[in-house]
């Protein structure tokens, strides 16, 4: 049986103390540490960039899961790397040459992923299986933590792993937004191997509890 992973975001953390959370969240079993990057164009929201990856990389050898939430990421592959990020996911609705992209990130020495909204289709993962490591099926509309799982994303996950067993895909489904303790064990059993949680960790006052809670552990 393969080890459900669980990313928390730190979007939800307490950004002021944030090397106290990073190391609260690893003490607690997190696997990798998601970054939500907002451009304030793609998405309604504005938050950090790479700068915040390379401060937390000092302080954590676990894996650094930058999620690009902007309209133009290809500026932003060369920074990613150089602060020390693992994962980089960007989206296929604002990328205009997404092989290129995607290869750039390979070649910078980042697993690419390729992130979705709710909203569009699988279809659109159809070129791109082999040049991505990972899949980030947006389970909210992109721009916020907080926000509820949008129930269709079911069977859009049950869907997407329906695919990729097809194809032999060896990469990840990751899924993110709204994931909680009462939906996480349906979200594994659809066939997600990466859980990204925000709210759901560092909304909780025990971390490692609320990790464990997330794997099904407690
Ligand atoms: C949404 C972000 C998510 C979000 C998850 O735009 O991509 O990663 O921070 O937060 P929760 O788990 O609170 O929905
Ligand atoms: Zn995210």
């Amino acid at each position: 049986m393969k080890h459900l992973l669980v990313a928390p975001s730190l979007l939800a953390c307490d950004l002021s103390r944030v090397a106290e959370e990073v190391a609260d969240a690893v003490a607690g079993g997190a696997d990798r540490l998601h970054f939500d990057v907002m451009d304030g164009v793609f998405v309604p929201n504005l938050t950090f960039g790479p700068a915040l990856c390379a401060a937390v990389r000092r302080h954590t050898s676990v894996p650094l899961d930058a999620h690009l939430m902007v309209a133009d990421p290809d500026p932003l592959v060369a920074p990613f790397a150089a602060a020390g990020t693992n994962l980089l996911s960007v989206h296929v609705e604002t990328v205009r040459h997404l092989h290129r992209t995607l290869t750039a990130i390979r070649e910078a020495g980042m697993r690419p992923g390729v992130a979705l909204n709710p909203a569009t289709s699988l279809a659109t993962l159809e070129e791109v299986w082999t040049w991505c490591d990972f899949i980030l099926l947006m389970t909210v509309n992109p721009g916020f933590g907080g926000q509820s799982f949008i129930p269709d994303c079911y069977d859009k996950l049950r869907r997407l792993r329906a695919l990729a067993d097809q194809k032999g895909w060896p990469g990840e489904i990751a899924v993110d937004g709204g994931v909680d303790a009462g939906n996480a064990s349906r979200l594994k059993d659809l066939g997600a191997d990466v859980l990204v949680a925000g709210t759901a960790v560092f909304g909780q006052g025990d971390r490692r509890r609320a990790i464990a809670a997330l794997r099904g552990d407690v």
